[in-house]
């Protein structure tokens, strides 16, 4: 979890080891269209599949992403069951092509709200994938930051509050053992960070895009990772 670490395999190659992306705009996408907001969220889906291969492609380790919010249940039920729904069926196709994609999938966040059924395709996605180590990505559902270090201060105190440090109490986070994002893309034109990550995003590199989330491809990416590689971290530290 050290900042430090991620930022000297981020010097050896230049590239993110960790890239954290909130997928926004899909509302909008299909507005401009037209299309119903489900419409946006799966073509987001679609553009999900590409730039997790494309980061595969480059050698990045970690994709992380921002699918859905504890504040997303506030919207109306219909939009919710349609998210669920292309869940699902994300999640099959995934099972369905794990061999020839070699990607470890990782689910981040409460899945007790979630049907049986969605919570069973959720451990099997993790389980069966969990022999791929070349490429990860993790998948944030029902995932909402501060959510995230109140559970982690209550797994901690049902631990029997063991001796703490930063690094141990990152441990406790949904995916404490990953490494802490490099770099925090959010397209779709919002500049704020809506829940995400706050604990893991300390020292990451922040790259907002106006592109909504199902137009933003892989030239996009290229272009987040190339500002990223101009980048100077310091980590508090003088040059
Ligand atoms: C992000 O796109 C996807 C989810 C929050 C599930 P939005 O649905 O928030 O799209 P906009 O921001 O309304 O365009
Ligand atoms: C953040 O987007 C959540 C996800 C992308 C899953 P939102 O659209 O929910 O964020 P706000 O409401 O604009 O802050
Ligand atoms: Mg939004």
């Amino acid at each position: 979890m050290s900042a430090a670490r991620n930022g000297l395999a981020g010097e050896s190659t230049g590239l993110p080891r960790h890239i954290a992306v909130i997928m926004d705009g899909n509302g909008r996408w299909a507005k401009k269209r037209g299309l119903p907001r489900t419409a946006g969220h799966s073509a987001g889906a679609d553009s999900f599949r590409r730039l997790a291969r494309h980061c595969q492609k480059l050698g990045i380790e970690y994709l992380t992403v921002y699918a859905f919010s504890t504040e997303n249940w506030k919207r109306p039920r219909e939009e919710v069951d349609g998210i669920m729904a292309l869940l699902e069926k994300y999640l099959r196709q995934a099972l369905r092509d794990m061999e020839k994609e070699k990607i470890r999938i990782r689910i981040l966040g409460d899945l007790a709200p979630f049907t049986p059924e969605l919570q069973k395709l959720c451990r099997e996605c993790m389980e069966r994938s969990a022999v791929y180590t070349g490429a990860q990505v993790n998948i944030c559902l029902n995932y909402g930051g501060r959510d995230e270090i109140v559970r982690a201060a209550k797994k901690w105190a049902a631990d029997g509050c063991p001796a703490l440090d930063e690094e141990r109490f990152g441990g406790y986070m949904w995916g404490g053992d990953i490494p802490d994002p490099d770099l925090l893309i959010r397209p779709g034109g919002e500049m704020r960070i809506s829940n995400f990550l706050l604990w893991q995003i300390a020292y990451a590199e922040l790259y907002f895009s106006d592109v909504l989330w199902p137009d933003f491809d892989e030239a996009e990416l290229d272009r987040a990772i190339e500002a990223f590689r101009h980048r100077q971290r310091r980590y508090g530290d003088v040059e």
